[in-house]
């Protein structure tokens, strides 16, 4: 439904990769090479999927992730994700990348809010956003490592995709080829506060334009190294995750160096193409930090059973990206609903049928998997 909904130089940045797509398909691929061993005749009539992180109980094992530009999919889309968050009782990761001011979504909506943080090793812009961030009451933030520079995504340069967003000829021809995205998302947006863009880096509190924050907060962003996550440590006095995790090794930098839990993440394959998928790293991962960091884990997860396998392999919680935002695409809020509770049914089924009744049981004898982990399934 997203794909009739949108012009192509939306549709294309929601569900590309980078380069070739090889991670990108790879993400879905790799769940197949995982299947599942249920158990049967187990009462499983009481069955729950509730799960506890950092001392929170969600009703679901999987939350919302941040999303860029969300507000291309629907108006107001941040909104739209923070509210359906909270009415699904799961966490919400607002990216830095908002169409919508990050006070107005902690405003607009209540539940578990977490802000995702890309920042420039120019640490003036980075402390004003954690700053803000901390005062409208975001929990937990979650600072993205995987954007040294951006990546590869030739259709974005093909479709004229911008930032403020431009009109070009195709775009207008394809948005009237769309009249429903056109009116109730594109013009609705243009009406209210102009020319869809990031409302977090180049406007200050006030709405003001501060155009140059945007250059300066993308400013050397290939010189951050883990320095920088010790000084977002001493600044902020909540929850701290790393997002774009992909080996044991950074996993344990991350521990040492302040952060209380981790994303294992390519970015739904939109950074590194070949990169490997975090299903495939988190069984050295787990095994070298579990006991110590939160495990998220995202990229590539569409099923019910896609989440069971996660979290049969050791993640505290799975986050999904592209998912919702179909659900935006097709009905705003409602439709982000529908999506989440798509997947909350599906996971409530495959509990069912594998004779598992509590998240906690999950673990690796539900699990049969062929040639993915080389030799490090024996280590562990
Ligand atoms: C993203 N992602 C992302 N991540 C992040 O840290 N900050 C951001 O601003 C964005 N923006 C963004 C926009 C769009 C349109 C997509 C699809 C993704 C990555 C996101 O948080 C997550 O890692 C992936 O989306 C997970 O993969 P799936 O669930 O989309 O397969």
């Amino acid at each position: 439904m997203a794909r009739k909904c949108l012009p192509r130089v939306a549709y294309d940045y929601l569900e590309g990769g980078a380069e070739d797509d090889v991670t990108l398909r790879e993400n879905r691929a790799v769940f197949e090479r995982i299947r599942l061993r249920p158990r049967t005749l187990v009462d499983v009539s009481g069955r729950s999927q509730q799960v506890e992180v950092f001392g929170k109980t969600f009703k679901m094992p999987f939350g919302v992730a941040p999303t860029g530009a969300a507000g291309l999919y629907s108006f107001e889309a941040d909104i739209a994700l923070a509210r359906a968050a909270e009415a699904a009782g799961v966490p919400f990761v607002l990216s830095t990348a908002s169409f919508t001011a990050l006070e107005r979504v902690a405003q607009a909506a209540g539940g578990t809010q977490w802000f995702q943080l890309y920042m420039s090793k120019e640490r003036e812009s980075a402390q004003r956003l954690v700053t803000r961030a901390r005062d409208a009451g975001y929990e937990a933030l979650v600072v993205t490592t995987d954007v040294p520079v951006g990546a590869n995504r030739e259709y974005n340069r093909r479709n004229g995709f911008e930032i403020p967003f431009r009109l070009n000829l195709a775009n207008m021809i394809d948005g009237a080829l769309h009249p429903r995205w056109l009116l109730d998302v594109f013009l609705r947006t243009l009406l209210d506060s102009g020319m869809p863009r990031f409302q977090n880096v180049d406007h200050d509190v006030g709405g003001r334009i501060v155009s140059k924050n945007l250059s300066e907060f993308r400013a050397r962003r290939d010189a951050l190294d883990w320095s920088d996550l010790r000084w977002l440590r001493e600044i902020w006095p909540g929850k701290l995750m790393v997002k774009g995790i992909l080996t044991a090794e950074d996993a344990l930098l991350a521990a040492e160096n302040g952060a209380d839990g981790i994303f294992v993440s390519n970015h739904g394959g939109r950074q590194l193409d070949g990169a490997v998928s975090p299903i495939e790293v988190l069984p050295e991962i787990v095994a070298a930090v579990g006991d110590r960091l939160a495990i998220m884990v995202d990229s590539g997860f569409r099923r019910g059973t896609d989440i069971v396998k996660a979290l049969a392999l050791g993640a505290d919680m799975v986050f999904v990206g592209r998912a919702p935002l179909y659900g935006a695409a097709a009905g705003g809020q409602a439709g982000v609903e529908h999506a989440l509770g798509l997947l909350k049914s599906e996971v409530d089924r495959v509990m069912a049928l594998t004779g598992c009744r509590r998240i906690e049981d999950l673990g690796l004898a539900y699990l049969q998997i062929e040639n993915l982990f080389m030799g490090v399934m024996e280590a562990i």
